[in-house]
Order: structure tokens, then C-alpha cells, then sequence
């Protein structure tokens, strides 16, 4: 199992890519809004996985209130599987509980589903098929 990304939920983007990049060394490697989550999503460069930082376009999702009065708060961590159908279909007959029964489309055209934190010890866990 790789780490596709993982994704941390801020309150002052500008502020924490300034961190990341200039302080931290990070590379920027993509800035897009996904409208579908309602979120702003950039990714940096971490080996052959990201780091993507979030920023809640509605200050009242659900996403922005997980983060609270936090700087910062790790949000998911994603796993990049082959075929995100079948692991999907293997996750539910082991009984694990799903948030998104199907795939959905989420940051750089990926296919997406989150499990819920529930079945995964209190973490969000995403799995991510590449778009090719
Ligand atoms: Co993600």
C-alpha cells in the first residue's frame, strides 16, 4: 500500500504554503478548487507521495469545522490503490463501512472514496485510483 497524500486542513492557506515551501523546502506541484468537497486543494511535492493542504471555501462545512480553532489539523490520509471498485467491493464484504459507496471524482481528476473513520480506528482514510 502506497501514501498517495496526506491532506492537512488550514486556516490560512497563504500563510501555511509560505511554510511549506519557503520555510520547509517543499515543492508546489498543483493549486485547484474542488467544488465537488468544497475545498482548495495544493498539493506539495513529497517524494512519490503529496502532502495537499486544504481550505474550506465555506467556513461552515464540515471539513472547517473538523479543523476548528486549529492552525492546522490532519484532516485524511490516502492510499492509491489499482482498482479503487474492487477495493471498495473487499473493504464492504470484510465489513467495513464505507462513506462513499462509489468512487467520486476528487483533486487532479482522481477517483476517490473515503471509508469511514469509524471502521479505521478514528482516521479518515481515502483510497485514490490515478486518473490516466
Ligand atoms: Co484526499
Amino acid at each position: 500500500m502506497t501514501i498517495d497524500h496526506i491532506a492537512i486542513v488550514v486556516k490560512d492557506l497563504e500563510k501555511t504554503i509560505e511554510l511549506y515551501t519557503a520555510t520547509l523546502g517543499f515543492r508546489q506541484v498543483y493549486r485547484e478548487i474542488v467544488a465537488d468537497q468544497g475545498i482548495e486543494a495544493v498539493g506539495l511535492e513529497a517524494g512519490d507521495s503529496i502532502v495537499e493542504l486544504l481550505r474550506p471555501l465555506d467556513e461552515s462545512s464540515p471539513v472547517a469545522r473538523f479543523r476548528g480553532e486549529a492552525e492546522s489539523k490532519l484532516h485524511h490520509t490516502a492510499y492509491r490503490v489499482d482498482d479503487i471498485e474492487a477495493a471498495l467491493a473487499a473493504y464492504r464484504a470484510k465489513g467495513v463501512r464505507l462513506i462513499d459507496e462509489r468512487p467520486r471524482r476528487g483533486a487532479h481528476g482522481n477517483l476517490i472514496a473515503f471509508l469511514h473513520p469509524k471502521s479505521t480506528g478514528g482516521v479518515l482514510i481515502e483510497l485514490c485510483q490515478k486518473s490516466h
